[in-house]
């Protein structure tokens, strides 16, 4: 990013610009290499009104992760002792001096100070101004860049100066340097292309719900009318009792807390109905009917349906699997987005960036690693102007974020934007401190896809030339949320026996046939929580397959993480130095649900996660009566004491090629570090300040 003054100045010469850089500045941002798809165009009119944004530097940012271990690690004296969020805001906000020292500067270069507007959040500086202003400010020429692919239009710069002074206490500038495609961004005008790329059955947007396994018609299978408190058929049908029995859950016995709702997050027409949850409650619990969750509706969401054949699966999924665990706490459903961009399946579920935004209003925005609140085309934006869309302005801030938030949705780290992806998880470890645990699936494909056509990243799921490099999902490659795996109770085998990893090589219907997501990032490296049990693995149980050691970033890899260059010419086939997952793992196979009024069978890593943050969310519960905090980031706390979970040793994650990982004694990239026991766990977090 940064260059020597003298030689940029001179090859500006060398291009016969008439820019002369004074000595005074430097280079702050650089183009590091075109960009096939844009051609340079005309140059900007002088007299053209750009807006300007100025992303100030924050402070204290490289500090996150020591703050959130601070809170986090059971060995630290501030255990627990989480921040408020104005606490978050006021130590990582610009400092005044930064803002002072900014806008002096603008001042000076003829921007009048009351033109300036700040965000609430201090983090960045907007303005008009003609492109004749900027730059002279900059020292730069804006061009108009033409995005053959859309034929969009984007003025932007091959690279602007600034102060030597000014360099620390700004981020970035746009216009600037980005050239910001919907691109990386999947649009309906883009899905042409993209069902030309990976197929009709492709979608390649980075939020979807995890493969559900919808298997009403199972040949040689009947539901087996049994108590409900009967444990001898939950190697082919998981009820409510299989799940307390497997991870000895009591009865939530006492008053619940009031302020310990267990969150769930629903996007994609995923409704729930209340005939479903009644037909669950009177077959499988003693849970009254007309039990039923809070909704929180997110930017025109909808979180109930009351037509039963517009039921969705994951909405009902979740509720069900969450419900016998936490009940008589209740469930509050974030139904997100209007929907509209709910039904579109290249848009919907596009981020979680607006279900952020609602919880947390600083975050709306929030400029971090070179981008400022929402990517517009990436995300949705509000009011939204389609029919029928959301009129309002974007929910900032608008509900208050539960203890415990379980996703069971997922995509993929390579179909992500590296920053947009860093400034996210920035939020999950703003969140953390604050006390919010986050539970989000592995996914339902191993450590890469299906094969075609049920793959949708490359013809075998996998990447690079010969499509056999591991593909790690987004968002669980953050290493400040808990990213949570699928087991199975081995057919023939009962609840008291050790469970395996999902994958099933022996079974041959194909819905079954689903694989625990699982891998090493490539984007974040392995988080000092974590460094001791992945050490551990690799010295004991090497998988023997060839790898690379490599982080993406945005210097190397201008917007998507590329895992061919990240690779080179090692003919590595996954990173042995990147955050590994999952952390946990639990049941995710065989799960007896109500759908649309009537019974099936369900799996996926989308009910092993609701299971889990429901057993976490009883944790808090407990830890409230006795006067505790919520547990907030458990990953620290359960790296430290790896007895509170089952450890898995059975099975794989394979996928694409038919390679992967193996589930072993330890920590492992398919169950993690196990699957929970309740009353281990209740007793660690108990013994915990
Ligand atoms: C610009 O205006 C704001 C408030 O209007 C003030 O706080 C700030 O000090 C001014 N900056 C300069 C450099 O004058
Ligand atoms: C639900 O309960 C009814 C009534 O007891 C029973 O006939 C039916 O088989 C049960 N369904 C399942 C899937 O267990
Ligand atoms: C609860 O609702 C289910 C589904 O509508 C119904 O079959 C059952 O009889 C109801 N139970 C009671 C106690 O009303
Ligand atoms: C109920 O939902 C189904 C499936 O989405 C839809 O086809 C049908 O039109 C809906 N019925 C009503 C009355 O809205
Ligand atoms: C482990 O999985 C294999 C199939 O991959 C199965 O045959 C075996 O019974 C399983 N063992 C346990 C302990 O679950
Ligand atoms: C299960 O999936 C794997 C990976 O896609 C495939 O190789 C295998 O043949 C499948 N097994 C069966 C029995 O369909
Ligand atoms: C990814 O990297 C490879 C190898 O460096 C390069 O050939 C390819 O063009 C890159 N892909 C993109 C989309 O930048």
């Amino acid at each position: 990013m940064w260059r020597d003054l003298l030689i940029s100045a001179h090859l500006y010469v060398a291009t016969a610009s008439a820019i002369v850089v004074p000595r005074s500045h430097v280079v702050h941002e650089e183009r590091s290499q075109t960009a096939g798809r844009w051609v340079k165009r005309d140059r900007v009119t002088t007299d053209a009104t750009l807006s300007v944004r100025i992303g100030l530097a924050q402070s204290n940012l490289e500090q996150g992760h020591d703050f959130l271990m601070d809170v986090s690690d059971p060995s630290s004296p501030n255990y627990g002792r989480h921040w408020t969020s104005e606490e978050v805001i006021d130590m990582f906000r610009p400092s005044d001096e930064t803002i002072e020292t900014v806008s002096q500067w603008l001042q000076d270069g003829g921007i009048f100070n009351e033109s300036i507007t700040q965000s609430d959040n201090k983090g960045w500086l907007a303005f008009p101004a003609t492109a004749k202003q900027i730059e002279r400010l900059l020292y730069t020429e804006y061009h108009e860049y033409e995005d053959l692919k859309t034929g969009g239009v984007q003025a932007a710069c091959d690279r602007y100066h600034v102060p030597a002074y000014i360099g620390q206490h700004i981020d970035y500038i746009t216009p600037g340097i980005k050239l910001m495609a919907p691109s990386d961004i999947v649009t309906e005008e883009t899905s042409r292309d993209l069902q030309k790329r990976y197929g009709p059955e492709s979608d390649v947007q980075p939020l979807r719900p995890r493969r559900r396994h919808w298997r009403p018609h199972w040949p040689h299978w009947q539901p087996r009318p049994s108590s409900k408190d009967d444990l001898r058929h939950c190697d082919v049908e998981i009820t409510p009792a299989c799940i307390a029995a497997l991870y000895e859950i009591s009865p939530n016995v006492g008053e619940v807390h009031e302020s310990n709702s267990l969150g769930i997050y629903e996007a994609g027409l995923n409704y729930w109905d209340q005939l479903d949850l009644d037909l669950f409650f009177t077959n499988f619990t003693r849970i009254p009917n007309g039990t039923h969750p809070i909704d929180e509706n997110i930017d025109g969401g909808v979180a109930r349906t009351t037509n039963i054949s517009a039921a969705g699966v994951e909405g009902t999924l979740d509720l069900e699997s969450a419900y016998p665990i936490v009940y008589p706490q209740t469930i509050t459903v974030f139904n997100v987005d209007d929907l509209v961009y709910q039904s579109n399946p290249y848009v919907s579920l596009a981020s979680g960036n607006t279900f952020l935004d609602a919880i947390d209003g600083s975050y709306c925005t929030y400029s971090a690693y070179g981008e400022t609140g929402d990517a517009p085309g990436f995300d949705p934006t509000y009011p939204d102007p389609a029919p029928g869309g959301y009129k309002g302005r974007l929910q900032c801030g608008v509900y208050k974020p539960t203890n415990v938030i379980s996703i069971s949705y997922s995509g993929y780290e390579v179909d992500v934007p590296i920053a947009y992806q860093k400034r996210q998880c920035n939020e999950y470890l703003k969140l953390g401190l604050q006390g919010v645990s986050f539970l989000i699936a592995s996914g339902d494909s191993g450590i890469g896809n299906y094969p075609s056509p049920y793959g949708y990243d490359g013809p075998t799921g996998c990447l690079g030339p010969n499509n056999n490099i591991f593909n790690p999902g987004f968002p669980i490659n953050c290493p400040y949320a808990t990213a949570v795996g699928a087991t199975k109770v081995y057919p023939g085998h009962t609840v008291f026996e050790p469970e395996s990893a999902a994958y099933d090589p022996a079974l041959s219907d194909m819905q079954t046939n689903f694989s625990s997501g699982g891998g090493f990032s490539n984007v974040y490296p392995i988080p000092s929580y974590q460094k001791n049990a992945v050490a551990s693995y690799f010295a004991h149980h090497d998988p023997g397959l060839p790898y690379y050691s490599s982080i993406a970033t945005d210097a190397l890899l201008p917007v998507l993480p590329n895992v061919t260059a990240l690779a080179g010419n090692t003919g590595g086939i996954y990173n042995r130095i990147g955050r590994g997952f999952p952390d946990v793992a639990a049941n995710g196979d065989n799960i007896a649900t109500y759908t649309g009024g009537s019974f099936g069978l369900q799996g996926g890593t989308s009910a092993s996660t609701p299971i889990f943050a429901a057993i976490v969310t009883r944790i808090n519960e407990e830890r409230l009566r006795v006067g505790k905090r919520p547990v907030g980031f458990l990953n620290p706390a359960l790296y430290a004491n790896p007895w509170v979970l089952n450890d898995i040793t059975n099975g794989t994650n394979k996928a694409c090629l038919g390679q992967g990982f193996e589930a072993v004694q330890g920590w492992d990239p398919v169950t993690g570090l196990g699957t929970p026991s309740f009353p281990r766990m209740l007793e660690l977090f108990l013994s915990l300040p």
